[in-house]
């Protein structure tokens, strides 16, 4: 079974039909690259899976368990929604991190809030706090910026404040990660440093979407690709399939550009 499973997702904004019927399965530990031209409706899916949104009609599995019915106002509840989205993770563009402080209370202060709504907080403040900023220290080693925990995000280059939000993100221990064009603020010295993060955080074996126009990412560090057009899935297969032998017309012109 397909850690995630996505049926017949439709979004409209106004009269603009954004997502048309997305329909995808993602594999635990794959990782799923989607390119498209601008507007093709990339941004709007993956804000449908993290509840930014909410899709107008199909639905959203995790593990055969269905997290999101259109359909079924039960999973449309405000409750139901802020326990579920804790599924997936999204990193930004914009890296958004907090700059108000450092890089290490960046990481602990929104796990700090899930311990303490789940109950966790109520044991012990000092101690969580602690395991928390021990957690935090063994993730920023992993990116490299351990001797930075102090430093404010304003201190940091681009490249750097992304990998902090992506260690960010995943002190959430979330199921599926995912990444809306996570280096297309960055110049290319920068981007290399973020896309081998990516990739260390594959072979770690998480499960993982990331929306890129870094082609030679989608190309040789991912499992599956999907290209969206127009609020559709054009075509979809392994990364061989796509870049080897793309079929849509659509496609063999979006990589020739
Ligand atoms: N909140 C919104 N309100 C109205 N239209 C939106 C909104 N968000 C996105 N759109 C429209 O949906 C289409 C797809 O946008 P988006 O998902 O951001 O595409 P992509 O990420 O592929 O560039 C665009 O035409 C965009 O203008
Ligand atoms: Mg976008």
């Amino acid at each position: 079974m397909a850690l995630l499973e996505v049926r017949e997702l439709k979004k409209n904004f106004g009269e603009t039909e954004v997502l048309k019927g997305i329909s995808f399965d993602l594999n635990a530990n794959e990782v799923l690259s989607i390119i498209g031209s601008s507007g093709s409706g990339k941004t709007t899916l993956l804000r449908c899976l993290n509840f930014l949104e909410h899709a107008d009609h199909g639905c959203i599995s995790v593990d055969g368990k269905r997290i999101y019915d259109a359909a079924d106002p039960a999973t449309r509840a405000p409750k139901a929604i802020h326990k579920n989205r804790t599924n997936f993770g999204l990193v930004f563009q914009s890296f958004n991190l907090f700059p108000q402080y450092s890089v290490l209370e960046n990481l602990t202060l929104a796990a700090m809030l899930k311990a303490k709504e789940s109950g966790e907080g109520k044991i012990n403040k000092k101690e969580l706090k602690e395991k928390l900023e021990q957690q935090g220290m063994e993730l920023l080693t992993r990116i490299g910026l351990a001797d930075k925990k102090d430093a404010y995000p304003c201190m940091l280059s681009g490249g750097q404040q992304q990998r902090v939000a992506i260690a960010r993100a995943l002190m959430l221990t979330p199921r599926i990660l995912c990444f809306d064009e996570p280096t297309s603020a960055l110049d290319p010295e920068l981007t290399k440093e973020v896309l081998h993060v990516i990739k260390d955080l594959r072979a770690a074996g998480n499960t993982m979407i990331v929306v890129t126009h870094e082609m030679e990412f989608a190309k040789n560090a991912s499992d599956k690709v999907i290209f969206m057009s127009k609020g559709v899935i054009e075509e979809s297969g392994t990364p061989e399939e796509l870049f080897g032998s793309p079929k849509s017309p659509v496609l063999r012109s979006f990589l020739m550009q």
